[in-house]
């Protein structure tokens, strides 16, 4: 990234994206100034069908992986538009592009996402700001650990017999769409494993 933005500096700073007060914490860390917005922070809690499902759960994920994620990109643009331009990266899913059972609000977060970042593509148009996003499928990070709070047995079991994505691959694809002449915009990237063809189609070779 260093490469590509040869001025830019690196501070860490540890915020829950779910503070209301996030717009004036980050502006008195980046002088208003954010060049690239990967939206990243997201969760999926429980694989429960809606009637047996934890509501609190629910406005989690809705708080996470929407409010927060559309608050970021709130903060952020008029800091771009004023500072001539940026990239924002969404991560979608491919929840944002099929549904499955016990998956009712996770999916429906990331349709959300996914009807955002479209919406925001068109409305930058010509201002020098890219609006990407990245759909993948399963990826082996602490995803599914977080999902089944904590259960790490659970959490084996999805990735069983299968080789999911890792964090790696989704990290080398979000680079070469922010390394792409900055006439070139790859609106998606829709990725799964090969051992994935759908969220419920899935080759494991289990002894
Ligand atoms: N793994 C998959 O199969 C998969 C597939 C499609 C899309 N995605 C999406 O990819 C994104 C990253 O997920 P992941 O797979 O890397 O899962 P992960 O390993 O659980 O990472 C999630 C990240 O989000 C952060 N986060 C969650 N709530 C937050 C909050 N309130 N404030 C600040 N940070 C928060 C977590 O921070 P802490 O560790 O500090 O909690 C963690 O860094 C999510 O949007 C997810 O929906 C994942």
């Amino acid at each position: 990234m260093h490469e590509l933005y040869p001025k830019a500096s690196t501070h860490l700073v540890p915020l829950d994206v779910t503070d209301k007060a996030l717009a004036k914490k980050l502006s008195s860390v980046t002088d208003e100034r954010i060049d690239v917005l990967i939206n990243n922070a997201g969760l999926a809690l429980g694989r429960e069908k809606a009637q047996s499902a934890r509501f609190e759960d629910w406005e989690q994920m809705i708080e996470t992986n929407i409010t927060a994620n559309f608050r970021l990109a709130h903060t952020v643009l008029p800091w771009m538009l004023r500072n001539g331009g940026g990239d924002i990266v969404n991560l979608c899913s491919i929840a944002g592009h099929y549904t499955y059972a016990g998956g009712t609000v996770y999916c429906a977060t990331k349709h959300a996402v996914k009807a955002f970042t479209r919406a925001l593509r068109e409305e930058t148009c010509g201002k020098n700001i890219r609006v990407m996003q990245i759909s993948p499928g399963m990826v082996n990070t602490e995803f599914s650990t977080v999902r089944f709070g904590g259960d790490t047995q659970a959490a084996e079991k999805v990735y069983a017999g299968m080789t999911p994505l890792m964090a790696e691959d989704i990290a080398r694809m979000m680079t070469f769409m922010l390394e792409q002449p900055r006439h070139v915009v790859i609106d998606e990237i829709i990725t799964m494993p090969m051992d994935q063809g759908s969220p419920t189609t899935i080759a494991r070779s289990l002894k």
